[in-house]
């Protein structure tokens, strides 16, 4: 994207707030303005006060001073107030409609993007493009506009002098232009640095267990003493710069004064200048370094702003490949068939992962699905709810394409309870209520029941309102799952996804959640991924997939009596 584009892209944002933009670059224009007189009445206290000795101004003078200083007040408020509201303003719309946007993703997007850079999108950049927009673009206009009102007092006062300090004012700008790139850089690298040093923390403390087991602690130490080494290099850098400039920049102020008040001093000895004038010159003068200071930063603001917009855009554009179809009906309950028809899927357009499926479940029935790793039994069970498109053939839900139907009313209908549980931290009866908004208490409790879950939870400090920490950190892995069926036991959908539900628990906690399984598949239609027997035995029917295509179908007995693929899944104990 070019600048040119970002802009008019950014047209659109800030568009809503314009009247308040209009009204903070007013109020900008007279602070600044009025930054200018501040300067040129010194003019006046000095020759009219003290040299003359003039009374009346005397009296004159201190009022003007005060209401001079209460209007800029009340300006600078104006624009800084209604400034920094359109940022926050725009800051917010932006957060909303990105997190919006990513929602609308499929799950493939969430496969190529880490959760990292998604949050940093929507954290980090929309705060730098509104530092660009509000720091930069307006700022610089306030800092040009005090930059030339300044100048306009300096040249009244006295034309030689300025020209002369122009043409040392390249002296001065040097180094704060040199300085002001160092310290960007370091910035820069810092933060760098601190965010790979917080991912080393984030995982050596959360993962400490590991880093024990495997005796990782000298070589963990190494591993972050060199980010901290890395930082404290970083640091004293910045150190030595600011030591430096501190005193240089000191130095070249004291180097300028001298010339001023020398040539300047000369200038009223000799009647050319008033003292009056004198003093102007050199407050505006003073008063200038921090809008030129300003200035100078500009630039780079301007382009980290770009750069976070492009990438803002950008994430904005991308179209969900699960596309709704327009005027989309809504899939009525389920009553009979899901049916998988010839169909091939690939994630990349390289081998299919899953080769013309020809799959029926029939409504109550209880489908396995087993197979070795790898082999697509997930994939095809993502297909259902549309997490995926297939790339031949249909998925057809009681003869309706679901292609055809809402991505609403079709996921409605599905409930998936996979190995991995998905906990919020937030409370247990939250995490149970989840995406059933306005459920009473006594459902929950009840699913809670039916889901073997009841008593642990009622042995939790609060209760149903016990906070479960991120992911669920403070329950064991069978609890966390038996939150997760009674989570789908409210959802109450007619289909089931089963996938390795018990497959990352010890035999007590599976026996458990074996037992709220079987309280969730009563009266649903199952697919259920596992590779323990005792869940496969009982299934109405087994599929085994290999290589992404089904190579064996039939009860438990029939497939053993076929001396194929599933006996000897079966004798390898992948299935035990
Ligand atoms: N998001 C993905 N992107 C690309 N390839 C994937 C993705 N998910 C799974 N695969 C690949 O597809 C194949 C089938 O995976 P999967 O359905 O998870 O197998 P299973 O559940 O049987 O272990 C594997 O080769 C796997 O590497
Ligand atoms: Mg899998």
């Amino acid at each position: 994207m070019t600048n040119k584009e970002i802009i008019s892209r950014l047209y659109p944002v800030i568009k809503p707030y314009r009247g308040k933009l209009v009204l903070a670059v007013i109020g900008m224009i007279i602070v600044a303005g009025l930054q200018a007189a501040q300067a040129w009445i010194v003019k006046y206290v000095v020759d009219d006060i003290f040299v003359n000795k003039d009374e009346t101004l005397l009296k004159l003078l201190p009022i003007a001073l005060i209401v001079l200083f209460s209007v800029k007040g009340i300006f600078y408020f104006i624009y800084s107030y209604a400034l920094e509201g359109v940022g926050q303003s725009v800051i917010r719309d932006l957060r909303d409609r990105i997190y919006v946007h990513i929602h609308s993703l499929s799950l493939n997007f969430f496969h190529k993007n880490s959760t990292g850079s998604l949050t940093s999108r929507i954290i980090n950049d929309v705060a730098l493009l509104q530092g660009a927009v509000s720091n930069a673009l307006i700022r610089i206009l306030k800092d040009a506009v005090s930059v030339v009102g300044l100048l306009v007092v300096v040249f009244y006062m006295d034309w030689r002098l300025a020209t002369l300090s122009i043409v040392f004012l390249p002296l001065a700008f040097t180094p704060i232009v040199y300085f002001g790139r160092r310290f960007r850089k370091i910035g820069t690298d810092y933060q760098e640095t601190l965010g790979e040093t917080s991912g080393i923390l984030h995982e050596t403390i959360a993962g400490a267990r590991i880093v024990k087991a495997f005796c990782m602690e000298h070589y963990e130490r190494i591993r972050f003493g060199k980010k901290i080494d890395t930082i404290y290099d970083i640091l004293m850098k910045d150190n030595w710069y600011r030591s430096v400039s501190h005193p240089l920049m000191e130095v070249i102020g004291g180097l300028a004064m001298a010339l001023i008040i020398w040539f300047g001093g000369y200038q009223v000895l000799k009647g050319n200048s008033t003292p009056g004038s004198f003093m102007a010159f050199l407050t505006a003068l003073i008063m200038l370094y921090e809008p030129i200071k300003g200035v100078s930063k500009i630039n780079s603001t301007i382009q980290t702003g770009m750069a976070a917009a492009n990438r803002i855009f950008t994430l904005l554009d991308i179209r969900s490949d699960i596309i709704e179809k327009e005027g989309a009906d809504e899939l009525p309950p389920f009553k009979d068939t899901i049916e998988f028809k010839d169909i091939d899927f690939f994630y990349n357009d390289e081998e299919p992962v899953l080769h013309n499926i020809n799959l029926q479940v029939k409504k109550g029935e209880v489908l396995a699905v087993v197979g070795p790793s790898g082999s697509g039994k997930t994939t095809l069970s993502n297909l259902i709810p549309r997490f995926y498109d297939v790339h031949h053939g249909e998925l057809l839900i009681d003869g309706k394409d679901t292609m055809d139907v809402t991505l609403k009313s079709l996921r409605k209908q599905i409930a998936i309870v996979t190995q991995q549980t998905i906990l919020f931290n937030d409370t247990v009866y939250n995490n149970i209520a989840y995406g059933r908004e306005g459920c009473s208490r006594e459902e929950v409790e009840e699913a809670a029941r039916v889901a073997y879950a009841i008593d642990f939870i009622q042995e939790l400090p609060q209760g149903f309102d016990t906070i479960i920490g991120e992911s669920g950190a403070r329950l064991s892995g069978g609890e966390r799952q038996r939150l997760s069926i009674a989570r789908a036991l409210l959802k109450d959908t007619p289909i089931l996804v089963l996938d390795e539900a018990t497959s990352s628990l010890d035999t007590e906690s599976e026996r458990q959640v074996q037992r709220a399984l079987e309280n969730l598949m009563q009266h649903r239609t199952t697919i259920v991924i596992a590779h323990r027997l005792s869940t496969i035995k009982n299934a109405d029917r087994i599929i085994v997939l290999k290589d992404g295509k089904i190579v064996e179908e039939g009860t438990h007995d029939e497939l053993l009596a076929q001396h194929g693929e599933y006996e000897l899944l079966h004798k390898m104990q992948y299935i035990d």
